[in-house]
Order: structure tokens, then sequence, then C-alpha cells
């Protein structure tokens, strides 16, 4: 029972959505309207806002981070199992990509998962986020750039040595990942994938 409340805190914390809510606060078209229409921080960067779009990805990483950290500081006075923290990180990166409060249509979660890396374990977190930052600066394609990192996060957690909790967490949340970039993939297939800093798009 008490991780089910814990699931649903982390779930509806990763709802949030800030891409919106940062582009509400600043008076700027809603994300969603424009641009590959997720609502994400590579898209917000699409406006030419770059503190909007600093701020939804600090935001969306944030949001990662505190259920993790919130359920493992939890997990030992609840007497709930390791499965705490994972499963917390993967409700809140479940709640961004299914936001209750968007009518379940959400973004896709890189921000977050990096967010939940990083509550996971600082060496995860550093080393998915240098493969995203190698990928981005060489070619430029912010999609191709998590689509690497996801496809690193859970090779990187096994050879860490986090519990198999944490690995199956990652898969998941990779497997997930790559499945809302078929559009990106689409596109880096075909050469029509924008680079990062171009805000040239069509919706998908
Ligand atoms: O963070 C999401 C990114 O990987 C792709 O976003 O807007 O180019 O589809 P977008």
């Amino acid at each position: 029972m008490q991780l089910a409340l814990l699931l649903v805190a982390a779930y509806l914390l990763g709802s949030v959505p800030f891409a919106v809510v940062v582009s509400r606060l600043f008076g700027m078209a809603d994300p969603r309207s424009y641009g590959s229409g997720n609502p994400g921080a590579t898209n917000v960067l699409r406006s030419g806002n770059k503190l909007a779009a600093v701020l939804t990805l600090v935001g969306d990483a944030f949001k990662g981070w505190l259920a993790v950290f919130a359920a493992a500081s939890l997990a030992p006075a609840m007497e709930i199992s390791a499965i705490a923290a994972p499963a917390a990180g993967l409700a809140a990166f479940l709640g961004h990509l299914f936001p209750i409060f968007l009518g379940f249509k959400g973004g896709k979660g890189v921000a977050t998962a990096a967010g939940v890396l990083i509550g996971a374990n600082g060496w995860l977190g550093l080393a998915t986020l240098g493969v995203w930052l190698g990928v981005a600066f060489t070619l430029r394609y912010s999609s191709l750039a998590a689509l690497c990192a996801a496809l690193a996060a859970p090779a990187v957690a096994f050879v860490l040595g986090l519990d198999a909790y944490w690995v199956l967490a990652c898969s998941a949340m990779s497997a997930l990942l790559i499945w809302r970039h078929k559009d990106n993939i689409k596109r880096l297939v075909a050469g029509q994938e924008s680079r990062i800093g171009s805000k040239k798009k069509s919706p998908g």
C-alpha cells in the first residue's frame, strides 16, 4: 500500500509538464503547437527562447531526480524493498510520457530519464550525459544523442553493478524512450531530422 502511494505520487510528479508550464509563464505559444509538437526542452528551444528551454530541461530532469531521491529516502522508514527507488523513477518517467494533466499525451522522456539516472547513481548519470553531449556536439541531433544515451544507459547500469531492479528500470525507460522517438528515427533515416539550433521541423 505504501509502495502504491509512493508510485502514484511519483507518477503525478512526473506528470507535471514543464515545457507547457514554463511556456505559459513566459507568455509563449504552447510547444505542442509548433516544431515537432513535443512538450520538451528541445522543442521549446525552437521557439528561440533559450532560458525557457533551459528551465524546461531543468524542471523535467528535477522531477525525475526528486522521485528517486524521495523514494530512496523514504524506503527504509517505510520498510519497503529496494524496488522503491527504481519503481518510483520509472513511475515519474511514465508520468512524463503519459501525463494525467495533458490527457495522457506527454513528451519523449529524455530530460526526466536523465534526472532519474542521476538519482540512481551519479556515475550512471555522468556516463549517459557524456554520451548525449558527445553525439549532440558532434552531429547536432538532439534525438540521435538521446537514442545513443538510451542504448548506453542499461549497459552502463549493469557494468557499474547497480542492482537488477535498476538495470530493469533503465531497460524499460530506454525501450519506451526509443519507441517515443520512432518519428525522429524515420526522419533521421530519411535525412530530414532538424539539427540543434534549427527552427524548422514539421509536427511529429
Ligand atoms: O528530447 C527530445 C528529443 O530527443 C527530440 O525532440 O522535439 O526533436 O522531437 P524533438
